[in-house]
């Protein structure tokens, strides 16, 4: 079976009821789409279908007067995947309608395909009345889970509108000049004239914002480590870590190694990669070898220090710690399918057993960056600023440029979108001479 729609409805239930990634379900769909068109419809499909999955599975439960979805999964991620087309990717409706039927039958359900027929024509006839009844639910209309539309109106309540809408549009794909090898103008000048829209972020001075998606490891410089993929809010670590040459630098949760990178790119140091995950250090180590730069990488749990610490301390501690990854919704649609309410607590209570861990590796003087892809208080302000009570030796430091996101506690959140960039926090907490 190759019909594009129907591996799509195939890879988006291993998503949605497999509790599978959408990295790891494109990754496993990808090698049987031969044309680069096929590959692009289903990448779009599984992004969107899984962005707006909450809101057409509830709107499909008015449209069928018995429910699929237990009994023919996959046809009802077909339907799903059908609604998409024509209300989010705006299809020509013949296209989509005729093509989610013979989907069906490409799965094998002939008995099912006048059904899809007939719940997408309902859809387009009843659509506006369908979609109006929705606005009365925030969650269900912009896709949320309850629980997370919940939270982050709590934390959020002015801003909850923009941060919805902030999470079901995609994001520009941001490019950090490895300064060690390119110069950032003449890289511009080189995606330019190859055909890409490019320009130099507004204010972070490593940035190149391209104008769509596009394939990586087909951009000029790729394989000889010019650049590497990290949005603009990962991109303030070297500055806000105060590094200079020669220091003794942890980066305590270091895997893929983004900011590892990052760091070595600006200045010479004795850096110690340190992750859990041995599969993922493994691309910590390929992504040095690309980008010319040398970290010694050690696997271990950061909150158990005793299993690999030397007993030198550190000049910098980076804590780019595990979290609920919700400012990156927009980047990464299936987080809303993937995380539970109980995941919150469950993080916050890591975040703070290895922020006192780490805490004693510090030299007095020192500094550690507490940073997380999370918009949630619970995560963040309230993170640190149970930490700054609990540690007497431990103040914020108010050195985070005013120009990244807002106050927030003792340190600064971006919320997605804002300046382009993804939901971000980061705190600077300095331990007393
Ligand atoms: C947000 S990611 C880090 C991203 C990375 N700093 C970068 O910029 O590319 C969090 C990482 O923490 C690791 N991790 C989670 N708990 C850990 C622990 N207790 N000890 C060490 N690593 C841990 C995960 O395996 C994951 O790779």
């Amino acid at each position: 079976m190759n019909d594009t729609r129907a591996l799509a409805a195939q890879a988006l239930d291993q998503i949605v009821r497999g509790g599978v990634s959408l990295r790891v379900a494109f990754a496993a769909v990808a090698p049987r789409l031969a044309d680069p068109r096929d590959r692009a419809l289903v990448s779009a499909l599984l992004h969107e279908g899984s962005r707006w999955w909450l809101r057409y599975d509830h709107l499909i439960g008015h449209l069928l007067q018995k429910p699929l979805n237990r009994r023919e999964p996959v046809v009802h991620a077909l339907l799903v995947l059908g609604l998409v087309q024509l209300a989010v990717l705006g299809m020509p409706e013949y296209a989509a309608v005729a093509g989610t039927v013979e989907a069906t039958r490409a799965l094998k359900r002939p008995q099912l395909a006048g059904l899809v027929n007939a719940v997408l024509r309902r859809f387009l006839r009843e659509r506006a009345g369908l979609e109006a009844a929705l606005q009365a639910d925030r969650a269900l209309a912009s896709a949320h889970p309850a629980w997370l539309a919940a939270e982050l109106e709590r934390d959020w309540p002015q801003d909850i509108d923009a941060l919805l809408a902030a999470n079901n549009t995609s994001a520009a794909l941001t490019l950090r000049v490895n300064r060690r090898r390119a110069a950032r103008d003449e890289l511009i000048g080189r995606l330019l004239q190859a055909g890409y829209e490019a320009q130099a972020h507004a204010w972070l001075s490593d940035a190149i914002v391209l104008g769509a998606s596009t394939d990586v490891t087909a951009l000029p410089g790729y394989a000889q480590g010019h650049f590497s993929v990290q949005d603009g809010a990962a991109q303030l670590t070297p500055e806000l870590l105060a590094l200079q040459d020669g220091m003794r630098l942890l980066d305590a949760c270091a895997a893929p190694g983004g900011k590892t990178a990052h760091c070595l790119e600006h200045y010479a140091l004795d850096l110690t990669a340190l992750d859990r995950d041995s599969a993922r250090l493994a691309n910590v180590r390929d992504n040095l070898t690309r980008l010319g730069v040398r970290a010694h990488i050690a696997t271990g749990d950061a909150a158990r220090p005793a299993d690999w610490w030397d007993r030198r301390q550190f000049d910098r501690i980076l804590l780019d710690a595990p979290c609920s990854a919700t400012g990156v919704i927009r980047r990464q649609p299936d987080i809303r399918l993937h995380r539970r309410s109980g995941d919150i607590a469950r993080l916050a209570t890591e975040q703070t057993q290895l922020l006192d861990a780490l805490w004693p590796l510090l030299r007095p003087g020192g500094r550690l960056l507490y940073a997380t892809c999370s918009v949630l208080r619970r995560e963040n302000e309230q993170q640190i600023g149970a930490f700054l009570a609990r540690q007497a030796d431990a103040r914020a430091l108010d050195a985070i440029p005013p120009r990244f996101g807002r106050a927030a506690g003792a340190g600064r959140q971006n919320l997605p979108g804002n300046d382009g960039m993804d939901g971000f926090f980061y705190a600077i907490v300095e331990k007393a001479a």
